[in-house]
Order: structure tokens, then C-alpha cells, then sequence
């Protein structure tokens, strides 16, 4: 499939900086990224080195502070809050490194939350919630509140919410983390699934090369820069592959 038209992800030149009292501290420097509608890729590299980061400002969550970051063509930095709310809700799935379920909704209550705003019917939104809980294996689970259940099904919950809207761009930041190995061989299939069936685009953030090689794309981040972007080689994976 030849995409035709402005790639899904483009960013250039961007540089974050956090501000605080010791000062301002350089997160991202000069991050050029492009990414094609359908790409399954992972970013990987050391703690600390941007990569939650980098996934926010992707996510539309947070903006450069410098460079530009263009959706489907369109300048974020033109996007007022409410088109930036509407993108984050219908076009992106965001699986967030701490899982961010609210601990007064049930698990069906955590799924069911993002389609309140699509209009759908609670009835619909309960059972397409159950569904997708089914798919990621925690159909008996519904009922259980976070605090009731396990770091690795409470990641699994933040899976299925991603999965809610049925966005084009998945986001997944140690996705597979909190996650036995069975069950994270069972969720990255879930993802492989719907990119090759749905044409999703998915971007992961991995420490763990063996989930990086299922992948068609590795970017290595070190220090806020990209040193690394190319295909998943054992020396990529293992981080001696220099750009
Ligand atoms: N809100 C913030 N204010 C100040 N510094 C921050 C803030 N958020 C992140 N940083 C700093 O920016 C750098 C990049 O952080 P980031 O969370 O992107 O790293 P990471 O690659 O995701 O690491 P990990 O693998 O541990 O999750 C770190 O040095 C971190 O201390
Ligand atoms: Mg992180």
C-alpha cells in the first residue's frame, strides 16, 4: 500500500525544555521524525534519555519548545485546546507509562469512559467495554475497581481504554512492562493484530529488545537526541548501532 498524502507524524527540529527552580533542563534536542500511516516501530533507549517525553509531545499532551510537529499535514501548534482534545479522542490511543485508570471507576467504567464523548449509547459503550476487556483477557475483571487488581491487568485496562475509540495512532509507553511474559507476547499480538488488520499505526516505547524486534522500526534516543533510526538489527536492539 503506497500512502498517498502528508505522512501521519511529522516532526522537525524539536527541542523541549523543562523549567524549574535549578533551571531549565533540555529533554529533547533537534528530534527530526517521520512516520508513515500503518508503521509499527519502537523507541527505545536509557532512563531518562526523553523517551516518555517525545511519546507526550507526539500524543499531542505537550508541545515543543521548539521545532514543529505536524499531524497528518496539519501544524499542531495552529490547533486551539478543543481541536487538540478531538484528536487526542478520536485519532489516538495513549497506553501511559503509569497507567492513569481513575480508582473510582470499575475496569468496564475505565473503558467505557473515552467513548462517553462519541455519542454512543451507554448500553453500546458497556458492551463494546466488555469486549474489549474479553480481548486483552480480563472479561471476568469488569467489576473490579484498579485498586482490586493487578499492576499487570491494571495495564491490560489501559490497553483496552487505549483501544476504545478505535484510533488510527496507537501510543504505547511500556506497554509490556508491568506484564508476565505470556501475557506480553498476548498484548503485543493484540497490537501486531490490529496493525496489520486495521492499518493502525503503532509506536512503542520498549527496554526490552525482544519486544523491539517484532517491530519494522527502531528510533534510539540518548540524552534527547535520535542516534539510532532503522531496522530492528540485534546491534540496533542492543544499542551499538550508531545513526
Ligand atoms: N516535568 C518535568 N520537569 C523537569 N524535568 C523533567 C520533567 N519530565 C521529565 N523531565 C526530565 O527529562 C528527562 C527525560 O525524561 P523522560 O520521562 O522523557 O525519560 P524516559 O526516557 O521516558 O525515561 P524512563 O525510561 O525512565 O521512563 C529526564 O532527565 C527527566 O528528569
Ligand atoms: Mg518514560
Amino acid at each position: 500500500m503506497t500512502a498517498a498524502g502528508p505522512p501521519l507524524l511529522a516532526l522537525e527540529g524539536v527541542a523541549k525544555d523543562y523549567a524549574s527552580e535549578a533551571g531549565v533542563f533540555r529533554a529533547l534536542e533537534g528530534v527530526n521524525l517521520t512516520v508513515q500511516k500503518g508503521e509499527f516501530m519502537a523507541i527505545m533507549g536509557p532512563s531518562g534519555s526523553g523517551k516518555s517525553t517525545l511519546m507526550n509531545i507526539i500524543g499531542c499532551l505537550d508541545s515543543p519548545t521548539e521545532g514543529t510537529y505536524h499531524f497528518e499535514g496539519t501544524d499542531t501548534a495552529t490547533l486551539g485546546e478543543s481541536a487538540l482534545a478531538r484528536l487526542r479522542g478520536e485519532g489516538i490511543g495513549f497506553i501511559f507509562q503509569q497507567f492513569n485508570l481513575l480508582p473510582r471507576l470499575s475496569a468496564l467504567g475505565n473503558v467505557a469512559l473515552p467513548m462517553v464523548y462519541s455519542g454512543l449509547p451507554r448500553r453500546e459503550r458497556e458492551a463494546r467495554a466488555q469486549a474489549l476487556l474479553e480481548s486483552v483477557g480480563l472479561g471476568d475483571k469488569a467489576r473490579s475497581r484498579p485498586s482490586q487488581l493487578s499492576g499487570g491487568q491494571q495495564q491490560r485496562v489501559a490497553i483496552a481504554r487505549a483501544l476504545a475509540n478505535g484510533p488510527q495512532l496507537l501510543l504505547a509507553d511500556e506497554p509490556t512492562g508491568a506484564l508476565d511474559s505470556k501475557t506480553g507476547v498476548e498484548v503485543l499480538g493484540l497490537f501486531r493484530a490490529l496493525n496489520a488488520e486495521k492499518g493502525v499505526t503503532v509506536v512503542i516505547v520498549t527496554h526490552d529488545p525482544e519486544v523491539a524486534r517484532v517491530t519494522n522500526r527502531v528510533v534510539r534516543i540518548q540524552d534527547g537526541r535520535v542516534f539510532y533510526d532503522g531496522p530492528p538489527s540485534d546491534a540496533a536492539l542492543l544499542g551499538q548501532a550508531a545513526a
